[in-house]
């Protein structure tokens, strides 16, 4: 069985990381696009993330559920957007079956670090088996190759 590897972007730099790590991991790659675009500026989308994380929103996705059964392996990227995962990125979770799946994320940021949003996201999903988190910001190949 394989890897796959799903992610989310707003701005394209989480996109560039997660095709980069699909290409290394030789995964396929799906990307979570919200039915609402967030094509906003950043103030407003600060304040639209708040808004979903008081509220525990589930933002409709516009896209094919992944079929999670088909692989062994799960890396989800996203950008933190007030210090979490986008709300967007919980809609996927919850659709996915991550039952005794090896799982793993991988952010991008202005600055923090996930191992405190993974320790949450661990919590939420304890039915998989999670994976040490990566930070991927200014990510070199290498470091890429060695996580996981
Ligand atoms: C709504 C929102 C909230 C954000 N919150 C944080 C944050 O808490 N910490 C941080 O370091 N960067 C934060 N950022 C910056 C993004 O994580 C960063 O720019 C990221 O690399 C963008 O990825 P993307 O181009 O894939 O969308 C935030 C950006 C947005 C739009």
């Amino acid at each position: 069985m394989g890897t796959l590897v799903i992610y989310f972007s707003k701005t394209g730099t989480t996109r560039a990381v997660a095709e980069k790590i699909a290409e290394i991991k030789k995964a396929d790659l799906v990307e979570i696009k919200p039915k609402r675009p967030y094509e906003m500026s950043y103030g407003k989308t600060v304040l639209a993330s708040m808004k979903e994380i008081f509220t525990k929103a589930r933002p409709a996705l516009a896209m094919e559920i992944p079929d999670a059964q088909k692989y062994d392996r799960i890396l989800i990227g996203f950008p933190v957007w007030c210090g979490g995962a986008p709300n967007a990125v919980l809609t996927l979770l919850d659709a996915l079956d991550l039952n005794g799946k090896h799982v793993a994320v991988f952010t991008t940021s202005g600055k923090t670090k996930p191992a405190k949003l993974a320790v949450k996201l661990k919590k939420s999903y304890p039915e998989a088996k999670w994976h040490k988190p990566f930070n991927a910001n200014g990510m070199t190949e290498e470091e890429a190759r060695e996580w996981m």
